[in-house]
């Protein structure tokens, strides 16, 4: 590879590349994928034992500190963000001002920028113990303001956070308990939640992280760099493609359209749509999360006894695309979020939180990456060049 900002200091060349297919903006150590053979590994170990053999905060921490906790490190970590649950009873307020037709990602990102407001002991980067206690307070609050903004958009109360319980059954319970009744969590459930977390947490440079890195590479806070990725995430090319899913498969259910020819109108390119849930920037064959979000759709349905036609019309896209020119001959395959619109259906999530599951999924990703830039020497403001393509110096018009 080659070191560009040497060349262009030296040469005063810069290159042209539009949505940086070819410009690695930092070293990182976290995550490393092959798209070419579908391999991603967490601090080297491959996705499919981490899935299969860790907790959700066992594998935040792998990501930010770069090693796996020993138990008892694990243990700390899990009562410290467990100790910070609570949102400040001004902040519950916060939510009552925003429409009750919010989206819930917009109420998320919102929130999570106001928390800068409540913390300011807290927003210095250069400190490491403000940074500890910022990482602490997001892993703990932001699955309790993604369940009130749940809450918010149904009209139910929000339930004080029980922190007798896991991190997953705790947002379960904060999501689907009500005042009026005990919510006894179930287990599938919860195992499934958590799987998908786990293989949502980081997967490097995409556009969410790479926005939390240049926003944290002017020293803005913790919570600012958050809530803009957030932002970022909420892009239907981007984490919206979980919610786009299930929203292009229920209209192909119900404008009773064959999957064979709305599959044509996208190869047509018909009005720009496209297989959402399909393709990849840097995988170019399977997604190796997509193969298990999959296996997990089949578990999840199968063991709350539902049959979801939508599930069908998903396989039935999948088996036709695989099959077809169109879709080999630019190595198009179903990624991350192809499947898990259908399970976040079976817990009882409506459409608009898949992607705020999504965010609180990938935070401890967004956090392992401000940390790195953060404690890198080498890291500077992130400026991208551009291209001049204006008009040349002219008079200002005598009027
Ligand atoms: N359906 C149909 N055609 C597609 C799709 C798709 N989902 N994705 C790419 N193509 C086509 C493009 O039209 C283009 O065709 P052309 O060569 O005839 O012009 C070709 O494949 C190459 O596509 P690009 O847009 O250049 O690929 P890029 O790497 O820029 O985009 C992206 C990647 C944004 C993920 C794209 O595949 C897409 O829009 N997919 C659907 C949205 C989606 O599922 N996003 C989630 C991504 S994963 C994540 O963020 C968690």
């Amino acid at each position: 590879s080659i070191d560009l900002s040497t060349l262009t200091k030296q040469t005063g060349y810069t290159a042209l590349d539009y949505g940086f297919v070819n410009t690695s903006a930092t070293k990182s150590a976290i995550t490393y994928i092959d798209g070419e053979k579908g391999v991603l590994r967490y601090r080297g170990y491959a996705i499919e034992d981490v899935a299969a053999n860790s907790s959700f905060l066992e594998v935040a921490w792998l990501l930010i500190y770069g090693e796996l906790p020993t138990p008892a490190e694990l243990a700390a970590f899990d009562e410290r963000v467990r100790r910070h649950t609570l949102l400040h009873e001004d902040l519950k307020r916060f939510f009552d001002s925003l429409p009750h037709n919010a989206h819930p990602m917009s109420v998320l990102s919102s929130a999570v920028s106001a928390l800068s407001t409540y913390y300011g002991d807290s927003l210095d980067p250069h400190d490491p113990e403000q940074v500890e206690i910022s990482t602490i307070r997001l892993l703990a609050k932001l699955p309790v303001i993604a369940a009130y903004a749940h809450k918010k958009s149904v009209g139910q109360a929000f339930l004080y956070p029980d922190n007798s319980l896991s991190f997953v059954d705790n947002f379960l319970r904060l999501n689907f308990g009500t005042m009026a009744e005990p919510y006894q969590v179930n287990p599938v459930l919860s195992t499934a939640l958590e799987r998908l977390l786990i293989l949502h947490e980081d997967h490097e440079q995409n556009a969410s992280t790479s926005t939390v890195r240049l926003v944290g590479s002017t020293e803005a806070n913790m919570f600012a760099s958050i809530s803009a990725g957030i932002n970022a995430l909420s892009g239907p090319l981007h984490g919206g493609a979980n919610e786009s899913v299930l929203t292009m498969l229920g209209r192909i259910r119900d404008s009773g359209e064959s999957v064979e020819r709305f599959v044509e109108r996208v190869k047509n390119k018909e009005d720009g749509i496209k297989l959402m849930g399909f393709g990849h920037r840097v995988y170019k064959s399977y997604d190796p999360r997509a193969k298990l979000v999959k296996e997990s759709a089949d578990a999840v349905l199968a063991d709350l006894g539902i049959s979801d036609p939508l599930l069908d019309i998903a396989r039935e896209l999948e088996q036709i695309a695989l099959d077809d020119d169109y879709f080999k001959e630019r190595r198009l395959y179903p990624n991350v979020d192809f499947y898990t619109g259908v399970i976040y259906k079976a817990m009882g999530f409506p459409t608009r939180m898949f992607t705020v599951l999504f965010a609180i999924g990938r935070l401890p990703g967004w956090i392992a990456h401000w940390r790195e830039m953060n404690s890198d020497p080498q890291t500077k403001i992130g400026r991208p060049q551009q291209l001049y393509i204006g008009s040349a110096a002219r008079d200002w018009p005598q009027r």
